[in-house]
């Protein structure tokens, strides 16, 4: 998806509790467009953000001090698991994803880690086009009962 809109240089800082709000607003924003098209809520929509902006673990863009996207990182000692990367819609199409997942793996390298992966759900076919763009590979898929998900995953050399 070739975009003509302004690229932005985003910052990066850890989620903070006062966060939590715009984060929830961000997830119902972002994730609005899969409604139709999935059976239940996208799973970011549901999270408790509270909880997510306190664990340590989570991310936010920043333009102008003003958030704009966010993102999650687990860690299984192999690899950096990304998780939940939003951008608001108005926000889109501007480079915030692709500066978010850099920023992503500037972490795993940084801890010495393999790679990155991640999964996002069959049905969500922007995703599969964003992470592909990025280099990530298509490792394989899961069909569990009313989910499809589709596993990426991008080995540093
Ligand atoms: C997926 C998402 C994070 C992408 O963020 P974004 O800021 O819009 O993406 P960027 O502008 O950084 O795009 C990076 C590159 O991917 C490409 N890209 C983005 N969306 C694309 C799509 N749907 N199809 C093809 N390419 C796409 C861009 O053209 C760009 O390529 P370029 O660097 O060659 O110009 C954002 O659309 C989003 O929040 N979606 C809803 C939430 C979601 O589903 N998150 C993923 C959970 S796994």
């Amino acid at each position: 998806m070739a975009s003509t809109a302004k690229r932005v240089c985003p910052v990066t800082r850890p989620a903070e509790a006062a966060d939590s709000e715009q984060m929830a607003e961000m997830a119902r924003d972002a994730y609005g467009k899969y409604l139709d098209l999935v059976d239940e809520p996208p799973a970011p929509i549901l999270l408790d953000y509270e909880k997510v902006a306190a664990s340590g673990r989570s991310h936010v863009a920043l333009i102008d001090g003003h958030i704009h996207g966010m993102v999650t990182v687990e860690s299984d000692d192999t690899y950096l698991i990304l998780r939940n990367l939003a951008v608001r819609t108005t926000s889109q199409g501007r480079g915030v994803g692709k500066f978010l997942v850099a920023f992503v793996e500037e972490m795993a390298r940084s801890a010495g880690l393999r790679g990155v992966r991640l999964w996002t759900r069959a049905e969500m076919t922007d995703n599969i086009a964003f992470y592909k763009r990025l280099d990530y590979v298509l490792t394989h898929s899961e069909r569990n009962e009313g989910s499809h998900r589709v596993f990426f995953c991008k080995e540093f050399s």
